[in-house]
């Protein structure tokens, strides 16, 4: 028999609101993310836009990508912005250290970037570099990115843009304690003055936000006091928006967890560690509170997703892994334990865009394949700034072997039109779930909705079968006031519900 579940929403109960910035995407210099999945060049046979892939282009346009983050993870404290800017036959190539060794191109530069955002319509997440730049070499890419009247003005123009970009997150570097340092935090907090203090905005239009180095969910808790024990005693000199905190789901290194071909167990305990999100945040925020009570300094999850065994046949330093409807309850879950922090979680980015990691998009020259996750960020739209509402329900267990998970994760919001948005997560893969859904004071009239539901769960997307997985319409009937309906195992639901 199916579960049965009663979910009822407090219009008149409003929490903070989502920040859209939660659902922000990261986009690496790293295996085929950047080069491939964004940038084709313009002489390429591939349709794009000067140099960019219409197809992705087209595709990320429906996600309302709030920000993407460039140009790296580890890549960014190696870049140095000089080597992309100016006449293509003149960009330097280099090596990519971080990853795989690939020769780095340059040829996907500052102008290009931005370029790309522009066109998906996405503010621009800079990670600038500490670990092996000057703070000069930062503070003048920010003037050159910003400054309306200077000689890096004149020359940003010469080189194709006169009006000044705007710039909405400044990372003040990326995982300093390993790969872009490494710092301890005692030595990053002296480097993280130093560079708030020279990396200035120059563009009024858009303010920066600087954003600190953070711990990962597997070490350096002592970041987050540390940095936010120094901002607690700031001078007029320095100042963060954000602290920075990644967290994967992973199983430790190397990455072993199978993308594809795992059974329910391995899927329940894959699931039980993204929930450890929850924790990982908690923990942070108990730390911030000490030291910002009034919630100045917001968290920025800024690398967030799973990171599986990689496929067979791909560079491992690539990190290219198949992406199942398991990714699309992952993302879910996410955003939900993003929202229900919202007072404090003001933006995440997912690793990583495309082709890498738990991408959006998967690219094969010419081809390209809209994953699983994709679609949960798609039907999680009308979530971006949307005011989160009050949700009581009963979260129920789901057992597999010895592990204890919920089986029904629901949030719910209202947009800036007045609509109200619930979204219900089934995670048990072999249950439906009958909901019962009120809103309390208020008569439901209609309802819409769309689930994304698959055949097993590990279902994925190819390029021979592009929608094994994707959203399908759930008939919604409202009877007496109030929305009746089942949800299939393993899916994911949004549905928009009008009352009287
Ligand atoms: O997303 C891949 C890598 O993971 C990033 O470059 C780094 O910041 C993190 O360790």
């Amino acid at each position: 028999a199916n579960t049965a579940v009663k979910v009822s929403i407090d219009p008149a109960q409003d929490g903070p609101v989502i920040n859209r910035h939660i659902f922000g995407q990261f986009a690496e210099h790293l295996g085929r993310g950047v080069y491939e999945g964004v940038w084709v060049g313009p002489d390429s046979t591939i349709p794009n836009t000067r140099g960019i892939r219409k197809d992705v282009v087209g595709a990320l346009k429906a996600l309302k990508v709030p920000n993407v983050r460039w140009p790296g993870g580890c890549f960014a404290d190696e870049y140095h912005w000089r080597d992309g800017i100016g006449k293509p036959e003149d960009r330097r190539s280099r090596i990519n250290a971080s990853w795989a060794g690939r020769p780095e191109p340059n040829s996907f530069g500052t102008h290009e970037f931005f370029d790309f955002i522009q066109q998906i319509g996405a503010d621009a997440f800079i990670s600038a570099n500490v670990g092996s730049g000057t703070v000069q070499e930062a503070a003048d890419w920010l003037e050159y990115l910003t400054a309306q009247d200077s000689s890096l003005a004149k020359e940003r123009a010469a080189n194709g843009h006169p009006k000044p970009y705007e710039v909405a997150f400044w990372g003040i570097g990326n995982e300093v304690w390993g790969c872009g340092g490494p710092f301890t935090a005692e030595e990053y907090v002296t480097k993280l003055k130093q560079f708030s203090n020279f990396s200035t905005n120059h563009n009024k239009n858009m303010p920066t936000q600087q954003v600190a180095v953070g711990p990962d969910g597997d070490g350096f808790p002592e970041y987050a006091e540390v940095v936010m024990n120094a901002w607690s005693k700031r001078t007029w000199a320095w100042n963060i928006e954000a602290l920075s905190l990644h967290r994967y789901t992973r199983n430790g290194w190397p990455p072993n967890i199978p993308a594809t071909g795992f059974n329910q167990k391995q899927y329940a305990s894959v699931i039980k560690e993204t929930l450890g999100m929850n924790d990982f945040i908690k923990t942070n925020i108990a730390i911030m509170d000490k030291y910002d009570p009034e919630k100045k300094v917001g968290i920025l999850v800024d690398e967030w997703g799973t990171w599986y065994a990689p496929t067979k046949g791909t560079d491992p330093g690539y990190l290219e892994q198949e992406n199942s409807q398991r990714d699309a309850i992952i993302a879910a879950l996410n955003f939900n334990i993003f929202a229900r922090h919202a007072d404090r979680v003001r933006g995440a980015n997912i690793a990583q865009m495309i082709n890498v990691l738990q991408a959006m998009i998967l690219t094969d020259k010419e081809k390209m394949v809209l994953t699983p996750t994709y679609h949960a960020f798609r039907m999680y739209v009308p979530f971006q700034n949307a005011v989160r509402l009050k949700t009581n329900y009963d979260q129920g267990v789901y057992k597999e072997g010895d592990i204890n998970l919920p089986k029904i994760d629901v949030i719910s919001a209202r947009d800036n039109q007045g609509r109200i948005w619930v979204a219900v997560t089934n995670i048990d893969p072999k249950q439906s779930i009958d909901v019962d859904l009120s809103l309390l004071g208020k008569s439901i009239a209609s309802a819409d909705g769309e689930i994304l539901k698959a055949p097993t769960i590990d279902a994925v997307n190819s390029f021979a079968k592009p929608d094994v997985v994707s959203p399908k319409n759930l008939s919604l009937k409202a009877i007496n006031g109030q929305l009746k309906f089942t949800i299939a195992p393993q899916s994911v639901s949004v549905i928009s519900v009008k009352s009287q």
